[in-house]
């Protein structure tokens, strides 16, 4: 089976087109160097670069896949959660090719992209515990089907993406900032700043990160901002985020295997998965328990086309397909998938 996915949900016009488990074309075109001067995403700035982008991009995907339309078998876009004005531009553009091609189209959720990518290069038995951390979401999910989502924890507040580029944007870091936080913290201190770990005497497995960037924010304002003192911040916020992370994974794999039983791997995907610090840290935590971590290749992580149409790929094989008037859903949860 061809799939031909389409992302556009926040600042990347990204489009691939997979054959079964091969990826054929994978272009992500990003908007990060306009969005930069601004220090976060102009959705209206988005939209009109979408619009630019998309017809070409297309034409490129095709190119490089050394196929065209009529060879497609199905076709998937993003159609939520994220900005209207790009979802809007892909899914219309995804569902024209579908209706001209008279090829089946599948609406796939963005979270639902990150949930499955893992399970493209590795073999993963659902049910199976996610942790997703992006720069909008920061969930633990167990993972009952390709379609069947339960949401075991939640941030209250920030994700733990925008603690990474809200504090990256603190220390005059670029945005976005996560990868930068993550350069800075190989040459500082981790243990010099006590930063706090809210939440972390709870039961649950929920997050809180705003809390994170005021005492990130405390920090820099009652010093000069020396080259040491940017380091020593990013190790010691990277070795919290760790911290959080590790004590509520503990809670996330109580909670799993009350309802499902033992606990095999634990997959990791969203933009900040690409930290190798809080691979290596969670790793090493769950070989005491046995149990594997399972994470996407470092270009799947952040967003792309290949992670749409490899959920648009799990649906067709299941006969999920969506019609052309399905709407996009700026907020769509994965508890609550058509
Ligand atoms: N190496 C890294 N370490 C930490 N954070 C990272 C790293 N690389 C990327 N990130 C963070 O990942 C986030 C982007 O991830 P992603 O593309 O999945 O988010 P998004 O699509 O904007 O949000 P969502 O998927 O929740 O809608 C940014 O916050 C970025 O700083
Ligand atoms: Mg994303």
């Amino acid at each position: 089976m061809i799939v031909l996915g389409i992302e556009s949900s926040c600042d990347e016009t990204a489009i691939a087109i997979i054959k079964n488990k091969e990826i054929l074309s994978h272009i992500v075109l990003s908007q990060i160097d306009t969005h930069k001067t601004f220090g976060g995403v102009i959705p209206e700035i988005a939209s009109r670069m979408h619009l630019e982008a998309i017809d070409g991009l297309i034409t490129n995907a095709l190119k490089e896949s050394k196929l065209t339309l009529a060879d497609i078998d199905v076709f998937s876009a993003t159609c939520g959660p994220g900005l209207a004005g790009g979802l809007i531009i892909g899914s219309l553009a995804t569902k024209t090719l579908s209706l001209v091609c008279n090829k089946p189209f599948v609406a796939v959720n963005h979270l639902q992209g990150h949930a499955l990518i893992p399970t493209m290069s590795h073999d993963v038995k659902f049910p199976f515990l996610l942790l997703l951390v992006s720069g909008g979401h920061t969930q633990f999910l167990a993972v009952e089907g390709v379609n069947d989502y339960k949401i075991l924890g939640s941030t209250i507040d920030d994700a733990i993406g925008e603690a990474f580029d809200k504090s990256a944007r603190l220390l005059g870091l670029p945005y976005p900032g996560g990868k930068a936080i993550e350069e800075l913290a190989l040459l500082g201190d981790e243990n010099k700043y006590n930063f706090p770990l809210p939440l972390c005497n709870q039961k649950n497995c929920n997050f809180s990160f705003s809390g994170l960037k005021t005492a990130v924010k405390e920090a820099v304002v009652k010093q000069e901002l020396t080259d040491t003192v940017k380091k020593d911040i990013a190790a010691s916020l990277q070795n919290t985020i760790v911290k959080i992370l590790l004590n509520r994974t503990k809670n996330a794999i109580n909670l799993f295997e009350d309802n499902y039983g033992k606990l095999n791997s634990l997959v990791i995907s969203g933009g900040v998965s690409a930290n190798l610090k809080i691979r290596s840290s969670l790793e090493n935590f769950l070989k005491t328990k046995n149990i594997s971590l399972i994470c996407p290749p470092l270009n799947l992580c952040t967003d792309n086309g290949v992670m749409i149409a490899w959920a648009g790929y799990q649906r067709a094989l299941l006969g999920l397909y969506n019609s052309l008037d399905f709407p996009i859903k700026v907020r769509w949860s994965l508890e609550e998938l058509n």
